[in-house]
């Protein structure tokens, strides 16, 4: 799969964003290293807190599933009503739980980069200096 159906794939994921206190909606898809993809889309609550970004419902579902090993995440994010074509990266949470199921070496985040192209980042240029399991071995 192509980064700009990965892509698409995340704009699916988007459709399902549950929102009515920001109106933003965000999708995401997951890869894991045998190709399957995992779907997230952010879920809000009236406590706001308890606020569940789409990479990280991505993730959840999947580490459920048994999943622990982890390519690339494509995330897309806009205003409900309009094209997710925006650049949206994931917020610092999610990086944070990237860094608990991923290589930063090798693990890719993707993403609009707002002006018709897609960037492409390695997690550890997403997340320079991070801290993670490697940490506390
Ligand atoms: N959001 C995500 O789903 N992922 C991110 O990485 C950034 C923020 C969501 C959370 C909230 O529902 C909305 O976008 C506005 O912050």
């Amino acid at each position: 799969m192509t980064n700009r159906e990965l892509i698409n794939e995340a704009k699916k994921a988007r459709e399902k964003a549950y929102v009515p206190y920001s109106n933003f909606m965000v999708g995401a898809a997951l890869v894991t290293k045998d190709g399957k993809i995992y779907h997230g889309c952010n879920i809000e609550n009236a406590a706001y807190t308890p606020t569940n970004c789409a990479e990280r419902t991505a993730f959840f579902r999947a580490v459920y599933e048994g999943e622990r090993d982890f390519s690339k995440i494509a995330v897309v994010g806009a205003p409900k009503g309009m094209e997710a074509d925006l650049l949206t990266a994931p917020c610092g949470v999610c990086r944070q739980v990237m860094m608990e199921f991923c290589d930063p070496e090798t693990f890719m985040i993707i993403m609009p980069d707002g002006k018709g192209g897609i960037i492409e980042m390695l997690l550890k240029d997403l997340v320079p200096f991070g801290f993670g399991p490697d940490n506390l071995k």
